[in-house]
């Protein structure tokens, strides 16, 4: 939507490709710009390869990329919720597939084309637990959960973009991260308490509240600003 409001033609790209066409659609008839749905999987190579020629066959190039696909709570693997000790080999491979894998994978194909037209700005979306641990009290008895293999995938995507920033700063592309704190999305009590009381600011963030952040990074506001992490987390990092 941010992107959208700034003019940008925007192309929504997950796996639930129902859910992208329907806001791809809602996008167009909001913002009046072009938008386009389409079908990814982000583990998968050939996916990124047709999301780069639809997108080029489309609009002509692509400016911006923002890897955002993750597992999470809420998009989780079979069995998200198990304990450290208990927590399957599969279920850590799926998490790292789709967090760090997906992301090296669109960096690979897209990047390629941004470096090969000596312009781009890639955003990968990580977390505040790429940066810090869970604070693992905070969920007991809640029915939220961060597997290890989250931590991990998220640490990693700040690696990767750090490592791709100093390599493709000479050839034009930017290369930087968004680290968000939790975002409210229906969670209930007792987590949004105790998530307020270890926050600085009070409270979780509004999805509306990482707009600025995208829209910084996506444009030449941006233009001196790579391999680093914008943390936008409320001030939870700072104490
Ligand atoms: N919500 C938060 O509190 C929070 C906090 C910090 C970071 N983040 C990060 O922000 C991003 C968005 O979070 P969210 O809360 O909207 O998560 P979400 O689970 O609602 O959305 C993740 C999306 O990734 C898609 N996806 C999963 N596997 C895929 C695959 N193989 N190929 C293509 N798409 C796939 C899912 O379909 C889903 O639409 C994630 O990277 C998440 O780690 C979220």
């Amino acid at each position: 939507m941010v992107l959208a409001d700034q003019g940008a033609r925007v192309v929504l790209a997950d796996r639930r490709d129902d859910e992208c066409r329907l806001r791809a659609e809602n996008l167009r008839r909001r913002t009046g710009v072009p938008a386009l749905g389409l079908a990814c999987d982000v583990t998968n190579r050939a996916s990124w390869e047709s999301i780069l020629h639809e997108v080029v066959s489309s609009f002509g190039r692509i400016d911006v990329l923002v890897n955002n696909a993750a597992l999470t709570m809420d998009s989780r693997s079979p069995h998200y919720d198990a304990t450290f000790s208990d927590f399957p080999t599969d279920d850590w491979n799926a998490v790292l597939a789709v967090n760090l894998t997906g992301t090296f994978l669109g960096c690979q194909v897209i990047g390629k084309h941004m470096v090969v037209r000596g312009s781009g700005s890639i955003i990968n979306i990580a977390s505040l637990y790429g940066v810090v641990s869970p604070h693992h009290p905070m969920y007991e008895g809640t029915g939220v959960h961060q597997p290890a293999a989250y931590a991990v995938s998220k640490a990693g995507v700040l690696g990767l973009t750090r490592y791709l920033a100093a390599l493709w700063a000479p050839h034009g592309v930017r290369v930087n991260a968004i680290t968000p704190g939790g975002v409210f999305n229906q969670h209930a009590e007792p987590f949004v308490g105790r998530y307020a009381r270890l926050s600085p600011i009070g409270r979780m963030a509004q999805p509306e509240e990482i707009r600025g952040a995208v829209a910084y990074l996506a444009s030449d506001a941006s233009s001196y600003c790579t391999g680093h992490n914008l943390v936008v987390d409320g001030g939870w990092t700072a104490w």
